[in-house]
């Protein structure tokens, strides 16, 4: 059965991605986000970036309207789910919530609705396991900013089925996204790979090999990065980034994975990036 209407829940900066990229695609939209003020924030953002998107001839709409009147804004869970054939999770990166999100999922969607998460590193498997329906579970992983990103990685738990594992790969499909499939381990494919090289940014810069700016010009210039890591990290989120080590590092079980020190530094002093306006870097407003 193909999927026509999604439900996002929550509107951070991955749920706004994800709910203009499905929006712009001509699917129907639910969003779950019931912090007023976050659910402001996402609207004005995804008016603003389709706005954008029209004018640089990337979105072929007549008017933004045309994507945000696809997207409906709820602040309550059996409302944002209804009539939805998936269901897209894009809450912050803490297991016991999601597992618990999960639990209330399963309860309030009926049994043919998928339910796939955008977690980073989670197991996809623990997530099903919290369901009655395991097969239908499965990972959507995006990347930071999803209207320009293409990629996600399709994770297959340990008991999805193939019938899941294709829905969600057309889905991906249906949003413009290139799929590509991965297994459920680790920070799957690609933030097993990037995290351990922030991670390196990160030491390097502690050690002052050389300071942040320097670090960053050389693997832009170096390595043609669009962004240098430590520009990155804060993109990402400094917190996000702690969090992925932090489970690379106790499922796999090998030291390195083990967060930089300097790294958890700027956590515990909520210096997070970007969206706290402070990070390796100053953003101000
Ligand atoms: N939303 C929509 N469009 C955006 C955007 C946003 N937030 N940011 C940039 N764009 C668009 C611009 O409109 C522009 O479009 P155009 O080609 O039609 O003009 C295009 O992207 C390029 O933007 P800019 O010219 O303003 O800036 P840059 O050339 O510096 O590109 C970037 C910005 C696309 C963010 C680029 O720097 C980049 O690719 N950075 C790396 C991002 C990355 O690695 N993301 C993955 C992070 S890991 C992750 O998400 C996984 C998670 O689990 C941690």
């Amino acid at each position: 059965m193909q999927v026509s209407h999604v439900t996002v829940i929550g509107a951070g900066a991955m749920g706004r991605g994800i709910a203009e990229t499905a929006a712009v695609s001509g699917l129907q939209v639910s969003v779950l986000e019931p912090d007023e003020a976050q659910q402001q924030r996402a609207r004005d953002a995804i008016h603003e970036s389709v706005e954008r998107a029209i004018r640089r001839g990337k979105a072929e709409l007549a008017s933004p309207e045309e994507a945000t009147s696809r997207i409906g804004w709820f602040n309550s869970l059996e409302d944002a789910v209804a009539g939805a054939g998936c269901v897209i999770e894009a809450i912050p990166e803490i297991e016991a919530i999601k597992v618990d999100l999960f639990r209330q999922l399963d309860g309030a969607c009926e049994d043919h609705v998928l339910l796939t998460s955008n977690t980073s590193s989670i197991s996809i498997t623990l997530l099903g396991a919290a369901t009655s329906r395991p097969e239908r579970v499965a990972g959507m992983h995006f990347f930071n900013p999803v209207p320009v990103m293409e990629p996600v990685e399709i994770v297959r738990g340990e008991v999805t089925s193939d019938e899941t594992v294709e829905q969600v790969a057309e889905l991906a499909r249906r949003m413009g996204r290139k799929p590509f499939h991965v297994q459920d381990s680790p920070g799957f494919a690609v933030n097993r790979i990037l995290l351990p090289l922030i991670n390196e940014a990160i030491c390097t810069l502690q050690e002052g090999v050389a300071d942040a700016e320097t670090i960053d010009s050389l693997m832009k210039l170096g390595c043609r990065h669009p962004m240098g890591p430590l520009e990155l990290a804060d993109f990402v989120g400094l917190d996000v980034c702690l969090s992925i080590l932090k489970v690379l590092h106790d499922d796999l079980g090998d030291p390195k994975f083990s967060p930089c020190p300097l790294l958890v530094r700027k956590v515990n002093a909520g210096h997070l990036g970007r969206k706290t306006g402070r990070g390796f870097y100053d953003y101000p407003e």
